[in-house]
């Protein structure tokens, strides 16, 4: 399949999912609607969740972890081996290395960040996730993103910034500017595995891009 046609399989699947969105997690009080739903609600319904076969082969579903009201939102691809075992976003080697440059940024994990992923369960393999398994999965991250309300989201890797941005372009395109996502700032950068594997090439763009991100903490800092 080529990508065109698993991007539009992937938007024509999100259509059908946008349904389940617009239902539920919501109280009538006289006349107001009032939203119930809760990040504990999401993580109990994603760790029994059978919307696609990843069900079959997790050990264990990883909702995202963190701060409820965090400085920055953190959005990867997929849970990866240490992930599925731990129940715990970005603990393997990935992870403690982004922890690096959250460090660089003075941004510490369960104080300023909340992390999750595209997908919460992980795709055996680590290939990349399908079409109807992001689109399944989707609407999760979306309630999380209604709750929490970021001001600011960083998509580390092709597959997360393709996903918010809508774009189906290489993360050496999509990295160098700053989109919207439901009210947030987006801003697309390198997935820390590939730094990892490539640090020449991949590191200063990515202390670009963290760069950003400051620009846009202290930008709200100084508005507040
Ligand atoms: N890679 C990701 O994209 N997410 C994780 O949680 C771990 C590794």
């Amino acid at each position: 399949m080529d990508n065109n046609r698993i991007l539009t399989d992937f938007w024509n699947l999100l259509n059908i999912t946008s349904d389940y969105l617009k239902t539920g997690d919501k109280e009538e009080h006289s006349g107001l609607t009032i939203s119930t739903d809760s990040l504990e609600k999401i993580a109990e319904e994603i760790s029994v969740c059978t919307k696609c076969k990843l069900c079959e082969t997790r050990n264990k579903t990883v909702p995202g972890s963190g701060s409820v009201n965090p400085a920055l939102m953190i959005i990867g691809e997929a849970p990866g081996a240490d992930e599925d075992k731990s129940g715990l976003p970005f603990v393997g080697r990935a992870g403690q290395y982004m922890d690096k440059w959250m460090d660089a940024i003075s941004l510490e994990r369960e104080k300023h960040l909340f992390l999750t992923n595209i997908i919460k369960c992980r795709p055996p393999g680590n290939r990349d996730p399908h079409p109807d398994e992001m689109a399944a999965c989707l609407p999760f991250l979306q309630r999380q993103i209604n709750i929490i309300k970021p001001a600011i989201i960083l998509s580390v890797g092709r597959i997360s910034s393709q996903v918010l941005t809508g774009k189906n372009e290489g993360i050496g395109r999509l990295r160098g500017k700053v989109y919207k996502y439901r009210g947030a700032s987006l801003i697309p950068t390198y997935h820390p595995s590939g730094v990892l594997r490539n640090p020449e090439e991949y590191r200063k763009p990515v202390w670009e891009d963290l760069k950003q991100v400051k620009v846009c903490l202290d930008n709200i800092n100084l508005n507040e």
